[in-house]
């Protein structure tokens, strides 16, 4: 008996990966995090299976719950939203299991900040802009910032941020972005990335409390960050004509063979089928 735990992606039911998707098929009991697993994706579960919505449950109550399955030989789908390495409440889980001897594996998913990016058309690391991004938060009722974690001091590095779970404190996180971005760094504000209500206001660090004022549904990302619109940027090195690498090192052939067949553009041979294409 194994829990697979599951990134279910950010909303949209086909943002889950083939791989997660298989897996529910095969699981009899599914348990998933209710508040924002779209009711579509438990389409996938097996007819019969027993499925569970854990939001209002325990930590206690969902490791009976999966104790309860292994009792009876079952395999379970354990859905959380997004990708499972940040805010899933994954790690107090696999604890337990682990103390329990129970058997698991983890399925990544598509997480809301790269969902939010890709709603803005958005390359948050651009050349001489931006090369790191941070995924964080600001203190909730239930979580305090670590010391040292606190929105200033990453804004201190001018990284883009992708702040979580704080969009209903945006006038503090504006106040703490400030004094670094200053007011007319680009930001956005994407509430529910990839549902069909998915909302986007593009605005800037001296607007984003403002911006935030006209809804108060609480699922949304803030991106703040010189790369969040920009067109004023320097080209990758990667597809430079004169840029020797790896695999294209200069004065090689070309690397289309003009008779139109399809190459391996790592080896630059022949897809063939037979094994005597590969590197
Ligand atoms: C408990 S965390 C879950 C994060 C998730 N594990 C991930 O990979 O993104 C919930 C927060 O993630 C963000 N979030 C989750 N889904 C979102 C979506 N579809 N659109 C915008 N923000 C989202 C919001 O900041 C929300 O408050």
């Amino acid at each position: 008996m194994t829990v697979h735990f599951i990134g279910a992606g950010p909303g949209a039911a086909d943002l889950i990966t083939v791989r997660g998707r298989d897996l529910m098929a095969r699981c009899p009991v599914c348990l998933y995090a209710g508040s924002l697993i779209p009711r579509e994706l438990l389409a996938h579960c097996p007819p019969g299976a027993r499925i569970v919505n854990t939001a209002a449950m325990s930590l206690d109550d969902i490791v009976a719950e999966i104790a309860a399955a292994e009792a009876r030989g079952e395999d379970v789908a354990r859905l959380h939203s997004g990708d499972l390495s940040v805010w899933s409440a994954m790690g107090e889980q696999l604890r337990r299991l682990r103390a329990l001897g129970i058997a698991y594996t983890v399925t990544p998913g598509v997480p809301s900040f790269a969902a939010a990016a890709a709603t803005l058309g958005a390359e948050l690391t651009l050349p001489g802009l931006c090369q790191s991004v941070v995924l964080t938060r600001t203190s909730g009722r239930a979580t305090a910032m670590p010391e040292g974690e606190q929105l200033a001091a990453f804004a201190a590095t001018g990284a883009v941020l992708a702040i979580h779970l704080s969009i209903h404190v945006a006038e503090k996180v504006q106040a703490e972005l400030l004094p670094h971005y200053g007011a007319d760094c680009p930001a956005a504000i994407v509430w529910r990335a990839s549902w069909p209500d998915e909302t986007v206001v593009r605005t800037t660090v001296g607007a984003l409390a403002q911006a935030v004022a006209t809804s108060m549904e609480r699922t949304a990302i803030m991106l703040v960050g010189r790369s969040i619109s920009a067109e004023d940027f320097g080209e990758s090195r990667l597809y430079a004509v004169d840029y020797d690498r790896r695999y294209r090192p200069l004065g090689t052939q070309p690397r289309f063979p003009s008779n139109g067949q399809a190459v391996d553009t790592a080896t630059d041979r022949p897809l063939t089928g037979s094994s005597e294409g590969q590197a």
